[in-house]
């Protein structure tokens, strides 16, 4: 008996008003969709089959193509139960099928595994939840002893029915054999002319056939997407289980509430991470570090002890340990900065090494350059990287002193130990341990006079 994964997404999402495909929205940086196929994939199925349709090129063209994920067109979106129709002549009669909602992605793998153990070989397993507002939801219909004998849209609920608060998330499991029977039988008669998969439950009851439900421990889990609000609280219930979840690891979120993460992230002991911080991709952050507000890491990694500003950006680069930045700092990618830098305010660093213990701290720019250990690099220094066509290498040895608004015409080198005096266009290679400067001469004008404002007659004319 083998499990297959069927994800059905072939859905417009009307309630969204939007040329995006529901299953594309953004949760936590990624589509709808990639949260539950992350999920499916987790349970090592032999194959997944995602049914698409609504502008399916579209949804399609976003996932890259791997070997055990098939997908289903659905040409009209006629139905849940049409939808998984579509997918169920490629499975086999010995399989065992789990159909999960491309709209609700925060199913987690703990539930899912519960359901399929809990499921009897011949029945029908499905993950059910409590809700405090079901408003919008298929509730699951009990009889007096608790035997669940079907679901019921909302929009095709009675009064009394309304009144139940146990909700059906969408997902079920059981044996493919059974279902194609089922789903023979399951007619449109319904508020909105569709084929509701839910109304398998009624058919398997009515042939006695088992059906058990699994409470989801965390009703978010089987929260869906259907407009924008409801997007928006699962994005808000997601950020606040991955600050937790950070927490855990041994981070102080000064408010786990305004702490977004859209990628990975993992955190030393006794990290703090101010407000507002966002990250994004991949990144690690060193024991003692310090994130302040407003700033944004992408793909990075942040050593120990690291003191990183309000309002700075950091993108694809590694930070050595006992470095500071910011606030303001912008590093793009390729950047390496070794221990003990420092970096100031309004500094933009790309693609270059800053060796340890050097000092870039105000309004500079300093791209494609290598730059050593011990180099102080004065406010407003700029390295010409680029002639219009092609970037150029800037090599600084250590222990150089660069003068304040310093431009450095790449290619070019300073040696180790020399100093650039302040104003200088450095077009040719400075030499170590010396002092360049342009020769420029300072002049006094003797007799000027600053301008004055120019009184103006008062106008004559009559008004
Ligand atoms: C569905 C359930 C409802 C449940 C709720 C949980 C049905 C009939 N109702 O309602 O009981 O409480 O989810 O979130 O199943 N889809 C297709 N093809 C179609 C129609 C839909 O692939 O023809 C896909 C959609 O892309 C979506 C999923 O199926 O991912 C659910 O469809 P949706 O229209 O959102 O159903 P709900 O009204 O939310
Ligand atoms: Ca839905």
């Amino acid at each position: 008996m083998a499990l297959k994964i069927v994800i059905l997404a072939a859905g417009e999402g009307s309630r969204m008003h939007s040329s995006l495909p529901k299953v594309l929205h953004d949760l936590a940086g990624q589509p709808l969709l990639q949260h539950v196929l992350n999920t499916a994939q987790a349970l090592n199925p032999q194959q997944i089959y995602i049914v698409y349709g609504h502008k399916g090129e579209q949804v399609r063209a976003v996932f890259p193509i791997e070997d055990n994920i098939h997908w289903v067109e659905q040409a009209e979106q006629l139905g849940t139960a049409h939808a998984l129709n579509q997918a169920l002549p490629l499975l086999d009669d010995t399989d065992h099928v789990l159909v999960l909602y491309g709209d609700v992605p925060l199913i987690s793998e703990n539930t899912l595994t519960r359901l399929i153990t809990a499921t009897p070989k011949n029945g029908i397993g499905i993950v059910a939840a409590e809700f405090a507002d079901p408003t919008g939801l298929g509730r699951v219909l009990r009889d007096d002893s608790g035997n669940i004998m079907g679901i019921v849209e909302h929009r095709d609920a009675n009064e009394k029915e309304l009144q139940i608060k146990e909700i059906y998330s969408g997902i079920l499991t059981a044996p493919v054999k059974y279902l194609r029977q089922w789903l023979t039988q399951i007619e449109n008669n319904n508020a909105q002319g569709e084929y509701y998969l839910t109304d398998v439950i009624k058919v398997a009851v009515n042939t006695k056939y088992p059906v058990i439900a699994v409470l989801a421990r965390n009703p978010r889990e089987v929260e869906g997407a259907n407009d924008r609000f409801q997007l928006a609280e699962l994005e808000r219930s997601y950020q606040l289980q991955a600050a937790h979840e950070i927490m855990r690891q041994g981070a102080n979120l000064k408010d786990p509430r305004r702490f977004d993460l859209r990628g990975k992230l993992s955190v030393a002991e006794d990290v703090v991470i101010d407000i507002n911080v966002l990250i994004r991709g991949e990144v690690k952050i060193g024991r003692n570090s310090y994130i302040g507000p407003n700033c944004i890491l992408k793909d990075c990694v942040i050593g120990d002890n690291v003191v990183i500003k309000a309002n700075t950006m950091i993108d694809q680069s590694v930070v050595g340990n006992s470095t500071t930045l910011g606030p303001f700092a912008r590093i793009r990618p390729g950047t390496q900065l070794a221990e003990n830098a420092q970096i100031g305010n309004f500094v933009e660093i790309k693609k270059s090494h800053i060796g340890a213990g050097s000092k870039i701290n105000h309004l500079s720019y300093v791209g494609d350059a290598m730059v050593g250990s011990q180099v102080n690099i004065g406010a407003g220094t700029i390295t010409c990287n680029y002639d219009g066509a092609n970037k150029w290498q800037t090599k600084i040895g250590d222990n150089a002193f660069i003068g304040s608004d310093t431009q450095l015409i790449a290619p070019v080198e300073v040696g180790e130990g020399a100093t650039i005096g302040a104003g200088t266009t450095l077009y040719k290679n400075a030499p170590a341990n010396q002092l360049t400067l342009n020769k420029r001469e300072q002049q006094v004008v003797e007799g000027w006079r600053r301008p004055q404002v120019r009184i103006q007659p008062t106008s004559t004319l009559k008004e």
